[in-house]
């Protein structure tokens, strides 16, 4: 069992302008919270605040290594309500609501790979700088392979760390910025990260233990397949996503709004009655399920109890709970790998019972 997962009430400490467009906040963690928000390499933090009378929650990642201070990457997402409102408050002293760390993007460092691939574009760079430097800092014998890819060299995230780090582990880091609108089409520094390139990188860099990707939608979906046809495993490459695929979304609006809740009625039909016993911080609670209500964390919303969440669109896993007992199915999956699948985990945001019970806990994530 871990940490019950409630927003924490964290006084920013350091505001750092990185790039042309984002922001990275430190954070003050009180002695009696350390425990609390002791994090690993590539986990994120849900931020929690009421903008213009209106709650809203984001999931930023942590860009330092176990250890360092804590604190997250923050990119000003144009017509963003959060992130706007954000950098227009963001200077020490702001307090906000923070829940523990969570994600399990870098859990595969675990297994002490020797050699890391990690592909990052854009604001993608923030779990990514985490995880090479807790590679690099972790194991002398290990090392790391960055692809960095942006649109310019001004639209750069952490040019200074990496740069440090690449002065600090000259023989263990292997650093490529790409800068797609530079006009450099020519090698690895320039255009887009096409297969191409993947394959060209992967006979430079040798073969891969565990590959990290985490950028924009494109290369989400391009970079994996790439690295899967040049050989790499699937399950040894790991994606972290920061909205729906476009294409999910697009199916989504096609479909219209009532997917969703015919998706879940449909699997409703199933069993005459749903009760879901909920699980969260010992102690369980009974709800009924409304296929009316779309999903679990709808379900319990209504019946009263506070569950974890932050996306509510399958990207986040802040929501992310086990099944104990009974059947369940999930309209979409952006966050979880297979395994977790496999092992009885589902996004509660995303689940609906398939059986006429369903025991969910919180409690094991
Ligand atoms: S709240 Fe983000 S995946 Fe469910």
């Amino acid at each position: 069992m871990t940490a019950p997962l409630n927003f924490h009430p964290l006084r920013v400490q350091q505001v750092q302008r990185e790039g042309e467009d984002a922001l990275v906040l430190g954070f003050e963690v009180p002695a009696a919270l350390q425990p609390v928000f002791r994090f690993e390499a590539g986990q994120h933090l849900t931020l929690r605040a009421t903008v213009a009378g209106v709650e809203l929650r984001r999931s930023y990642s942590i860009c330092a290594a176990p250890g360092e201070p804590l604190r997250v990457g923050v990119r000003a997402v144009p017509g963003g309500a959060f992130s706007t409102w954000l950098h227009a408050m963001a200077r020490p002293g702001l307090v906000l609501d923070v829940m523990p760390p969570l994600g399990r993007f870098g859990a595969a460092l675990a297994q002490r790979p020797r050699h890391v691939l990690a592909v990052a574009g854009g604001s993608g760079i923030t779990p990514l700088l985490a995880i090479v430097k807790a590679t690099l800092q972790g194991d002398a014998r290990a090392r790391c392979t960055l692809v960095y890819s942006n649109r310019s060299a001004a639209s750069t995230m952490f040019r200074e760390a990496l740069e440090d780090l690449k002065n600090r582990y000259l023989s263990r880091l292997a650093l490529h910025l790409v800068f797609s609108r530079e006009g450099l089409e020519a090698g690895l520094q320039g255009g887009r990260l096409d297969a191409g390139k993947i394959s060209t990188l992967l006979r430079l860099a040798g073969p891969v233990d565990q590959a990290f990707v985490c950028g924009p939608h494109a290369m989400n979906e391009d970079v994996p397949a790439a690295l899967q046809a040049a050989g790499v495993p699937p399950e040894r490459i790991h994606v972290e996503r920061f909205g729906v695929p476009q294409q999910a979304a697009r199916n989504m609006a096609a479909a219209g709004p009532a997917l969703a809740v015919e998706a879940a009625r449909g699997a409703a039909a199933q069993a005459s009655v749903h009760r879901v016993r909920i699980v969260r911080d010992g102690v369980a609670r009974d709800i009924g399920f409304d296929a009316a209500d779309g999903n679990i964390l709808a379900a319990a919303t209504r019946a009263g109890l506070e569950l974890p969440f932050s996306c509510s669109s399958g990207v986040c896993a802040t929501c992310r709970a086990r099944v104990l007992e009974g059947q369940v199915g999930m309209h979409r999956n952006f966050a979880l790998e297979p395994d977790d699948v496999a092992a009885g985990f589902v996004l509660s945001c995303q689940a609906h019972p398939l059986s006429e019970s369903v025991l969910l806990s919180f409690d094991e994530r």
